[in-house]
């Protein structure tokens, strides 16, 4: 039976005797063809679903490491800012494990789904004026001072836990990508895969793939050189304007001669509705800037045609039930009548 990532990958992990054995069966997530998108492309595309996670987005890849670690160290309670789906995790893990979570969240910024989700597990929700990195840094100074373990991609454990996903890409396709692209927020998770890829490489002989980073126009600090005091984006889980592992992600970049770039907010809901109507796969919007990035890629050549891509979908739909209500054209048919049904659905049978 597979338990998780702790057991599955403990040699490639910080895991010592002393580890608890903490799991909720994350990571070994699907890696999906997506078959019509390649076709239109006219390249390999493959999609990680990391929204199957437990708690619905990677960062369970993380959390359960870093959570492990801090009870490890004999911590009672975690702290992180999140805009949501850090959140989720922290709050799920910290739960597990039976100690506390204090969440930091934006104001009216994260999407509902995730906010429900750090009350069921039962968080400490606290919520503040400011933005995701006025947050991060309150988090850090408090942290500093009280007896609790920070938990934001700051800790060097999130890293190890998330660099997973790479090890399986390669497992699945039985080698590396030629480009694996990615949102990038906070750029903990790119800087992770690139460690990630790097390791398997050492341990399996893979090659390298480019790694090719997508941040949302409104917070495209790393693409404007220069950190965004406002940053306003669609893509809530993306909405951050000075990330933290910002010369981790440059040097994931460079090293693998890849780019990071910026998609717009139209490009990014193009592509959350596109990989949802075409391949039935529900992702929420800031996991749609890695798709929406990769077909501005294939317009402008930075992706050549026939190359095997993955594009890493690292949050569920459901996270967001706003957005996926309010950007689409879809009336309700509200119906009463069978017979209003029948016409309505021989219409619609008859014209396919
Ligand atoms: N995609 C989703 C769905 C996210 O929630 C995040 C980050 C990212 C991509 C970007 O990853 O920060 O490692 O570059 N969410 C964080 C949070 C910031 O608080 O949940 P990154």
């Amino acid at each position: 039976m597979y338990e998780g990532l702790l057991k599955k990958y403990q040699d490639y992990l910080p895991i010592t005797e002393n580890t608890p054995q903490l799991a909720l069966a994350e990571g070994n997530t699907p890696l999906i063809p997506l078959k019509k998108l390649s076709k239109e492309l006219g390249i390999e595309l493959y999609g990680k679903y990391e929204g199957l996670n437990p708690t619905g987005s990677f960062k369970d890849r993380g959390m359960v490491m870093a959570v492990a670690k801090a009870v490890e160290e004999g911590a009672k309670a975690i702290i992180c800012a999140s805009t949501g789906n850090t959140s989720a995790a922290a709050a799920a893990y910290a739960t597990r494990a039976g100690i506390k979570a204090y969440v930091v969240i934006p104001d009216g910024k994260i999407a509902l789904g995730k906010l429900a989700q750090a009350i069921a597990y039962g968080a400490d929700i606290i919520s503040i004026p400011g933005n995701f990195d006025e947050a991060l840094k309150a988090v850090r100074d408090i942290a500093e001072t009280e007896s609790v373990a920070l938990v934001n991609s700051v800790n060097p454990y999130r890293l190890e836990g998330q660099k997973t996903a790479a090890f399986e890409i390669c497992e699945q396709l039985e080698k590396a990508p030629d480009v694996l692209a990615i949102p990038v927020g906070n750029a903990g998770n790119i800087s992770a895969y690139w460690k990630g890829f790097k390791e398997w490489r050492t341990k399996k002989g893979t090659d390298l793939p480019r790694m090719h980073g997508f941040e949302a126009e409104g917070a495209a600090a790393i693409v404007q050189g220069k950190p965004i005091d406002h940053p306003e984006t669609v893509a809530t889980a993306i909405r951050i304007g000075n990330p933290a592992s910002w010369i981790l992600a440059e040097n994931a970049r460079d090293e693998s001669k890849g780019y990071i770039d910026s998609v717009t907010d139209e490009e990014i809901l193009n592509a959350y509705r596109k990989v949802a109507s075409q391949e039935g796969i529900f992702v929420e919007p800031g996991s749609a800037a890695s798709l929406a990035g990769v077909i501005q890629h294939v317009k402008n050549g930075r992706i050549k045609p026939g190359e095997t891509v993955v594009t890493v979908f690292t949050g569920n739909g459901l996270k967001d039930p706003d957005t996926a209500i309010n950007q689409t054209t879809i009336k309700i048919n509200k119906m009463s009548d069978l017979e209003d049904m029948r016409r309505h659905l021989r219409e619609g049978v008859a014209a396919l």
